[in-house]
């Protein structure tokens, strides 16, 4: 039996990303930092719930000594996201960003991943096949967004691709310091979800398909990766 902990999984692609893997035959922890939402998805997903803030250390150790005691971890997918928002539909860019909305957005999207893989990497270490997926996105690419040909090129925000390239540097890190464990950048696509005020030109069930895909790889699946839907991305 493999179970998963998915951080942000009351709603969008971590969601999604439960119900494609409950259906996967995983047992899966749906966490939420809001204890109604995240218990009502959790009922309605047939999963378990646990309360974790990502950026709450102890929400966050909290969680892992309730699922040691139920009996440990297989995979943990750090989904939990956050893009501050200028407005409604832009982030600050390079000419309006300060220091303390960098803080915010990597408070959330970067430090919410170490602070959450710090914790559950003593339940990890104890699987016999343990996965770490990070959900980063297209816009951690350095090379796509310094390339003018390519479509994420125009992206003006700075703090949102900044942690979620912080982010590339953590599954390059940690992959090499735990070769034992398969942990990869997963980038799901232009998905239509609260994070983008539903903007986004695919479906939930199309954008968590390669998360759910790299959940599952074996020991002898990559490590130390960035992918989409279609294979192996640039950094
Ligand atoms: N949508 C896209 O096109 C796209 C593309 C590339 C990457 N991504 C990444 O995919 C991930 C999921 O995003 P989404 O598109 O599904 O957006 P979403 O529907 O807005 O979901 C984001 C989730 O993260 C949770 N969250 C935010 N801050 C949190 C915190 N401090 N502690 C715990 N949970 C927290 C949210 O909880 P609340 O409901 O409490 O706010 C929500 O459950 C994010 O990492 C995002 O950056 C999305």
């Amino acid at each position: 039996m493999t179970t998963t902990l998915i951080t942000g999984a009351n709603k969008g692609l971590g969601h999604e990303t439960a119900r494609q893997l409950i259906a996967a035959g995983h047992t899966v922890y749906v966490s939420a930092r809001d204890a109604e939402r995240g218990r009502r998805a959790a009922e309605q997903l047939g999963a378990r719930f646990v309360l974790l803030d990502v950026t709450d250390d102890a929400t966050v150790e909290a969680a892992a000594k309730t699922i040691a005691a139920d009996g440990g971890l297989d995979v943990l997918i750090n989904n939990a996201g956050t893009a501050s928002r200028a407005d409604a539909h832009s982030e600050p860019t390079a000419a309006t960003v300060t220091a303390d909305q960098m803080r915010d957005t990597f408070e959330t999207n970067a430090f919410g991943v170490v602070r959450v893989t710090h914790a559950f990497l003593p339940l990890l270490q104890r699987s016999a096949a343990p996965v770490v997926v990070n959900v980063v996105g297209g816009l951690a690419s350095l090379t796509n967004l310094s390339a003018p040909e390519s479509p994420t090129h125009f992206y003006p925000g700075v703090a949102y691709p900044a942690s979620k390239t912080a982010v590339n540097m953590l599954t390059v890190q940690y992959a090499k310091a735990f070769p034992d464990m398969r942990i990869n950048s997963v980038e799901p696509g232009f998905i239509k979800t609260d994070l983008n005020d539903n903007t986004g030109t695919q479906s939930v069930e199309e954008g968590a398909e390669v998360i759910v895909r790299m959940a599952q790889i074996g020991p002898d699946g990559p490590t130390g990766g960035y992918f989409d839907a279609n294979g192996p991305l640039p950094w």
